[in-house]
């Protein structure tokens, strides 16, 4: 157990390359109605997913340090990227604060599958990192898996900024899809927290090649659960006094784009809070690494 550091009375600070860590927060609201979260969606710097594996990590710990600087009590991940990229030297420089991270559901994609075959659709950073390919071998060999691996270039950028362009969307998806259907795929890993966001775009694309069913897996569920469960061991976990649990948004892009999305994708009105693209730490001018 760790020493709480904050207060239970702290938010949890929640963040993603944009809006896609919002498939993770619609979770942690359901299931920790009482906590306060401070969502950040480092839009300025999308996509993460097409940069080097440093160039993302220092941007997360800059993220992660304009956080703490909030005072938060515990971080999510809410980026498949960031986590595989960056969640071990996340952890080894906030080592007393609770530290949740998505990575692609290879493992309930295992359990799921029948034909043996799992597409795994995800950013090209998280497909090379060596975090998720020592997963990928691991589950392979517990559960003979065969993992088909699709590099899904634009896709969270089409989802982020194309504003409802749905066939754009569409024919991405075909793309990405038809060839993991056509290999035998009965399962597919949602392995970037944006797409799960169009779920609905999903099944109609694979409904446009099979009739049988082809299991989603997106880990939103199980990290807020895991977000409980790490605040609960620590002591923090907050009551509730009655009062709805605040919510603020914050962009290193537009707030009206943030604000928008939130009505559009999570039907909420938060407080949007515009951040300086170099993080620059609330009450200080010098930018944070
Ligand atoms: N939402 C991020 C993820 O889960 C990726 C988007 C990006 O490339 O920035 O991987």
């Amino acid at each position: 157990m760790t020493t709480p550091a904050l207060p239970p009375d702290a938010p949890v600070g929640i963040f993603d390359s944009g809006v896609g860590g919002f498939s993770v927060l619609r979770h942690i609201q359901a299931q920790l109605p009482h906590e306060h979260l401070l969502y950040f969606a480092d839009t300025s710097f999308a996509p993460y997913g097409d940069k080097p594996e440093h160039v993302v990590i220092e941007r997360v710990l800059a993220v992660a340090g304009y956080l703490a600087a909030h005072r938060v009590k515990a971080l999510v991940v809410a980026c498949n990227t960031a986590t595989v990229a960056a969640v071990r030297v996340l952890r080894a420089r906030y080592p007393e604060m609770p530290i949740v991270g998505v990575e692609p559901g290879l493992k309930p994609a295992a359990a799921a599958t029948r034909t043996g075959i799992v597409g795994v659709l995800a950013t090209e950073r998280t497909l090379a990192g060596e975090k998720f390919l020592l997963l990928r071998d691991q589950i392979h060999q517990a559960h003979g898996a065969r993992f088909l691996l699709q590099p899904c270039v634009g896709l969270a950028d089409q989802i982020e900024f194309g504003a409802g362009d749905t066939q754009a969307l569409e024919a991405m998806l075909q793309r990405y899809i038809a060839p993991l259907l056509a290999q035998g795929a009965d399962t597919l890993v949602l392995g970037c927290t944006h797409y799960p966001l169009v779920q609905a775009s999903i099944e109609a694309v694979i409904g446009q090649h099979t009739a049988a069913e082809v299991m989603l897996i997106d880990t939103g569920d199980a990290v807020a659960r895991q977000l409980a469960r790490l605040l609960g061991a620590a002591g923090l976990l907050r009551a509730g006094d009655g009062q709805p649990a605040r919510l603020d948004g914050f962009t290193s892009a537009s707030a009206a784009a943030l604000t928008a999305a939130f009505s559009t994708l999570l039907g909420q009105d938060p407080p949007v809070h515009e951040v300086e693209a170099s993080l620059s730490r609330p009450g200080s001018a010098t930018p944070h690494i």
